[in-house]
């Protein structure tokens, strides 16, 4: 027990994840797989229809997340972190939103071109979504254990009493004091903080091979954050999953991650693995956050606001989105778009300047 008298993720058996139900998908201890696709995203373009015009909220982004990895995704707010993510599985609202482009690979197949019955499989079975905010995603109207229970029987072959007893195990098993009476409340009884973890157990639940968390701990207190996190981390080592983490929180991503996806006006701007990220940053937007933390290790420590306004989204990008922020911006950038390049083995930038050697990557 903590000292407040609150279940902490050690303290019992019955508090282990995966639930005993959940067969491990490999033996602890072996390596996770590098280099197998879990989920392949190539161009993909959401944009939405708005009074004043289209917003192009995803520029064609394209990214792999491998079986087992742990992706971290960076990017201040509006960068196009979440409707990228609810995109893969059509969750964003059609109407106003459209995609307009891209193919998301799961399992050998195009989410982007599954029926919604075949879709609904998909989301909560395999692939599971902690979203931001637990309202819009807890149905107000039926009790937090018949959410949970209604997954499980949705997506595994458990009885009733199986899944109400894995419920109760899920709720203590995200720090839910009183499990077996909160099975009984609904969402609007329950704190911010609660609600949240109620939405991480129904992701949980059946143990899915990806995970897709939208800032999950942003509200949470920082004990709490750190259990969740141990949850998902033990998740990941015991059983497979791939991960993929959006945050501020760069304490998350440096701790976790094995690579990060950094997002600047719906576009990828960088792609490197955690540690090349940090020591070598080559897009100017990364290297501008990085530089505005005191200490990159430092939990808690949040992504800081750089000079200049945020961009517009009612024109897809012709030239490079961060231009108008930019130091080293030259002709070649209010020109031409830049493309996602490799500079180095597992890293991408898409940047007309080396600030390296401080010269254009490429003659234009
Ligand atoms: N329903 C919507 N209607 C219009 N624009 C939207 C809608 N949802 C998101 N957007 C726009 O898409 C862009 C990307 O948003 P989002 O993915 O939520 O950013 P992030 O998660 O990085 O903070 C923003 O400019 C946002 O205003
Ligand atoms: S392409 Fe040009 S404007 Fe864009 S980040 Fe690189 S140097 Fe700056
Ligand atoms: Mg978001």
């Amino acid at each position: 027990m903590s000292w407040w008298g609150q279940p902490t993720i050690d303290d019992e058996e019955s508090l282990r994840y995966p639930p005993a139900h959940v067969q491990s998908r490999r033996p602890s201890g072996i390596r996770l797989s590098q280099n197998k696709p879990a989920l392949e995203v190539t161009d993909l373009k959401t944009v939405f229809d708005t009074q004043d015009g289209v917003v192009h909220a995803v520029n064609g982004v394209s990214f792999t997340l491998n079986e087992g990895e742990f992706l971290g995704v960076v990017g201040e707010s509006g960068s196009g972190k979440s409707v990228t993510m609810m995109s893969l599985l059509k969750l964003i609202p059609m109407p106003p939103g459209r995609i307009d482009s891209g193919t998301v690979f799961f399992g050998g197949q195009d989410l982007l071109t599954l029926e919604l019955d075949e879709l609904r499989k998909v989301r909560g079975g395999q692939i599971g979504f902690i979203f931001q905010d637990p309202m819009t995603s807890l149905n107000p109207v039926l009790t937090v254990g018949r959410q949970i229970t209604e997954s499980l029987e949705l997506h595994t072959d458990q009885t009733r009493r199986e899944a109400d007893a894995a419920a109760e195990d899920l709720l203590k098993l995200v720090g839910i004091p009183d499990a077996g009476q909160r099975l009984k409340s609904y969402p609007h009884e329950l704190s911010g903080g609660m609600r949240q973890r109620v939405m991480i157990a129904i992701a949980l639940a059946c143990s899915p091979k990806v995970i897709i968390a939208d800032e999950p701990t942003t509200a949470l207190d920082v004990t709490i954050q750190a259990q969740i996190i141990e949850i998902v981390k033990e998740l990941r080592e015991r059983t497979g999953t791939a991960v993929i983490w959006i945050t501020h929180d760069l304490g998350v991503v440096a701790g976790l991650a094995d690579r990060v996806l950094v997002m600047y006006g719906g576009q990828i701007v960088e792609e490197a693995r955690v540690r090349d990220l940090y020591a070598r940053p080559a897009h100017p937007y990364t290297q501008g956050l990085l530089k505005s933390l005191p200490r990159l290790d430092q939990k808690g420590a949040e992504l800081q606001s750089i000079e200049g306004q945020p961009l517009s989204l009612y024109a897809p990008p012709t030239s490079c989105s961060f231009a108008p922020r930019c130091k080293f911006a030259f002709d070649r950038c209010s020109e031409e778009a830049p493309v996602l390049e490799e500079i180095a083995p597992d890293h991408k930038v898409a940047c007309w300047w080396n600030t390296e050697t401080e010269e254009p990557r490429h003659a234009s």
